[in-house]
């Protein structure tokens, strides 16, 4: 990243762990690290733990992990940059001037100009709504949306005139080359007549903004119902959907109780106007990781409010579990009649939505009433069906949230609870997986699932035994280790280890994305585990091969059993089969 390697040795050497740690939690050694309670999740039991030997953190309860950097990303609600700077000024630091990597430079210069392309785009598509005649339709639009002059101001509302290159002659005009608006997203480049025009025509012109207050991209809808109804500005050097949510700017000096999380920009600004201030939009995507961190450094509560419609429920049900597992409180408001927010404020106003708000749901809850979605109740064998499905997932629940949630089933059912607390009771909290609730838990591990464990625990041990031992690495190396990791994060991390002479994995850690960083500090796990690393890793190959060997012939076996295969196709299974059966000895 931006900072010069020495700079970051630095820092670190001055900020140890520990002793930043330490002024968070009361850390309490035991083996070769120190563990507390969770200071970035709630719970009572200490699974936070501090390797001072590798300087890396990692929570086995909520999987937060990586180096000071992150720990203080996390607990300081900074991005990387200013955690940087938060450790600097802990030790009286001057931060770097001069970055002497040129490629980035080159980089970030680049990104500036498309920081000011959009801002100057933005500027333009407001002009164009307040001019006389160019901005009517726009205008038209507004006012039969209720888009006001306030409301417009405030989200930097705009509009594209029905024209292929008024973007276009406006910020050439202003200095900007085309590749910059290429890059930014503002221009399409037709491959045919190798030509460039503008992205968005003839419509209403959503920015969407950054916590930083820049412009980062653009929603455009149509003023009529043609399709798409949006379009939005894709992947660019400065705007990555997944790690955004529209509106969050608003707040970035706040202090707010909780979060609303909608679908659309239209929610998000049709609530604002009706007085619910606090809404942010994932902009019709399914909520990744990324959205449930950048929340989780603004609030502990977030109130789902997706639209009442399948699709809107369905990405309902998809969103909480990721919410969840980044350990924000999480609650569901479902509106009646397929309405949207926007739609239900117009109708019902603050009022009605507070009440939504405060009759929410509860996770648990919502996923035991989601569980009967496509079932009709009033049928004796959709009720059964729904009511031994959801009795199991219930039973898997504390013994506390069961007696809620039976009553719930009972209500919607008509069954005693006795008997259904009875069916759960059989089922042993083992739940079905449902593929329309995407819900999957309950006692039992699916097989997948439990593989997959067993690639990532070899994986890991592997890359444990390599850091411990340099040769344990070489043998790793010798014997062909690298084509055998399928985590992309370990894979880089043996490709980094293979080409450096000396490794800091603190370092390490510290200049990768934050999910590799997670997965990376998870070698803390094994930490103290690995005794004799060259055998360790010497094993650990052996078994990923048996591993993979095995995939390939359970995939071999499914293949025989297809009913349409031919002869000589089945020979070609079966020989290979044999081949496969042969390495294995
Ligand atoms: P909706 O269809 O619910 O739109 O899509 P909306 O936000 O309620 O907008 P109005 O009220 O019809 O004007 C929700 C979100 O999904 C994304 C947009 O971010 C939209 O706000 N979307 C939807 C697209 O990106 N493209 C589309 O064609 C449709
Ligand atoms: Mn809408």
């Amino acid at each position: 990243m931006a900072f010069p390697s020495a700079w970051l040795d630095e820092l670190f050497s001055k900020n140890e762990i520990v002793s930043v740690i330490s002024s968070y939690v009361d850390l309490k050694p035991k083996g070769r690290k120190l563990w507390a309670c969770c200071p970035l999740h709630g719970e009572k039991t200490p699974s936070f733990s501090v390797s001072p030997d590798k300087q890396l953190f990692y929570c086995f309860g909520c999987h937060a992990g990586g180096t000071v950097v992150q720990f203080i990303m996390d607990i300081e609600r900074l991005t990387y940059p200013e955690a940087i700077r938060f450790l600097a000024d802990r030790v009286g630091m001057q931060m770097p001037e001069n970055v002497n990597d040129r490629e980035l430079k080159l980089a970030q210069a680049h990104k500036k100009r498309l920081y000011e392309a959009t801002r100057a785009a933005a500027r333009y598509y407001f002009e164009c709504f307040t001019d006389p005649e160019l901005g009517k339709p726009g205008r038209e639009y507004a006012q039969k949306r209720g888009l006001t002059p306030e409301i417009v101001k405030r989200f930097g509302l705009g509009y594209a005139p029905d024209r292929w290159d008024g973007l276009l002659n406006r910020l050439t005009r202003e200095g900007f080359t085309k590749k910059e608006l290429l890059d930014a997203g503002l221009l399409v480049h037709n491959e045919q007549k190798d030509s460039v025009y503008d992205a968005y025509r003839g419509r209403m012109i959503f920015p969407i903004i950054g916590v930083n207050g820049q412009v980062l991209g653009f929603g455009a809808r149509v003023l009529g119902d043609e399709k798409p109804k949006y379009i939005n500005t894709g992947d660019t050097p400065i705007y990555n959907k997944r790690n955004n949510l529209y509106g969050l700017y608003l707040h970035k000096n706040e202090k707010l109780s909780d979060l609303i999380m909608v679908e659309g920009y239209m929610d998000v600004i049709g609530l604002y106007k009706a007085g619910v201030l606090n809404a942010v939009a994932s902009l019709g995507t399914a909520l990744t990781q990324q959205q449930a961190r950048l929340l989780k450094r603004y609030v502990e509560t977030v109130y789902i409010a997706y639209d009442g419609d399948a699709a809107g429920q369905n990405a309902t049900v998809r969103g909480l579990d990721i919410l969840k597992g980044e350990g924000l409180e999480v609650r569901v408001i479902t509106f009646p009649d397929d309405l949207d927010p926007d739609e239900y404020v117009q109708i019902y106003g603050k009022s009605g939505f507070d009440r939504l708000k405060e009759n929410a749901l509860s996770l648990n809850e919502f996923k035991v009433r989601s569980m009967a979605n496509g079932l009709d109740l009033n049928a004796e064998n959709d009720r059964e069906r729904y009511a031994v499905r959801a009795c199991a997932f219930v039973a898997s629940l504390q013994p506390i949230e069961q007696e809620r949630y039976y009553k719930v089933i009972a209500s919607l059912t008509g069954y005693a609870v006795e008997a259904l607390e009875a069916q759960g009771a059989r089922s042993g909290g083992v739940v079905l997986k449902d593929s329309a609730t995407g819900l999957r838990r309950g006692g039992v591990r699916r097989r997948n699932d439990s593989l997959e464990n067993a690639r990532t625990v070899l994986e890991r041990t592997l890359l444990a035994a390599c850091i411990a031992d340099r040769d344990a690495l070489e043998t790793a190396k010798s014997t062909g280790a690298e084509a055998l990791l399928k985590t992309e994060a370990f894979r880089n991390l043996f490709a980094a280890l293979c080409s450096a002479d000396s490794f800091s994995l603190a370092q390490y850690v510290a200049e990768r994305p934050q999910e590799e960083a997670e997965t990376v500090s998870a070698l803390l796990r094994e930490e103290g585990a690995v005794q004799n690393a060259v055998r360790t890793a010497k094993d650990c190959i052996l078994r990923l091969r048996a591993e993979e060997g095995q995939a390939v012939l359970s995939d071999l076996q499914r293949r025989l059993a297809e009913p349409e295969l031919s002869d000589a196709e089945r020979e070609q299974i079966l020989k290979k089969i044999q081949a496969q059966l042969k390495a294995k000895k």
